[in-house]
């Protein structure tokens, strides 16, 4: 699958969105190392807080499926569906990739007309991980 494809699914997964509360709607599509693409998007809550952002939904669908290893994530969002800027994934979900992913996983972050290729190491630098548990 080419990064363009998998944006395209990330496009696609912008219009189950539930973002009332900020009207941003995000979108997330993670290959899983056999191929399968699992979408996620984000859902708001009427407190806040419990919102989850697109790529940890996408990264809850793959995990509760059995899925532990991952070849890429895209990424694309914007005010009211329109994708303008760059809607690069929180530090909280950089946080959760790097549970199942290394420093070269790629991240591709789709905007307006542009597709900015990331690794997960250029998003999160020395990441905490088990390895020091
Ligand atoms: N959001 C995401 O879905 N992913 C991110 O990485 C950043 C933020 C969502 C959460 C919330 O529903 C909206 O964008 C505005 O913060």
């Amino acid at each position: 699958m080419t990064k363009e494809e998998l944006c395209n699914l990330a496009k696609q997964a912008m219009q189950n969105s539930y973002s009332p509360y900020s009207s941003c709607r995000v979108g997330a599509a993670l290959l899983a190392e056999n191929g399968k693409v699992y979408l996620g998007a984000n859902i708001e809550n009427a407190s806040f807080s419990p919102t989850i952002c697109a790529e940890r939904s996408a990264f809850a669908a793959a995990v509760s499926a059995g899925e532990r290893k991952f070849a890429a994530l895209a990424v694309t969002g914007g005010k009211d569906g329109e994708i303008n800027g760059a809607f690069y994934p929180c530090g909280v979900c950089r946080q959760v990739i790097s549970e199942f992913c290394a420093d070269d996983f790629p991240i591709y972050v789709l905007t307006k007309g542009e597709i900015i290729s990331l690794t997960l190491g250029d998003l999160l630098p020395h990441s905490f991980s088990n390895e020091v548990m």
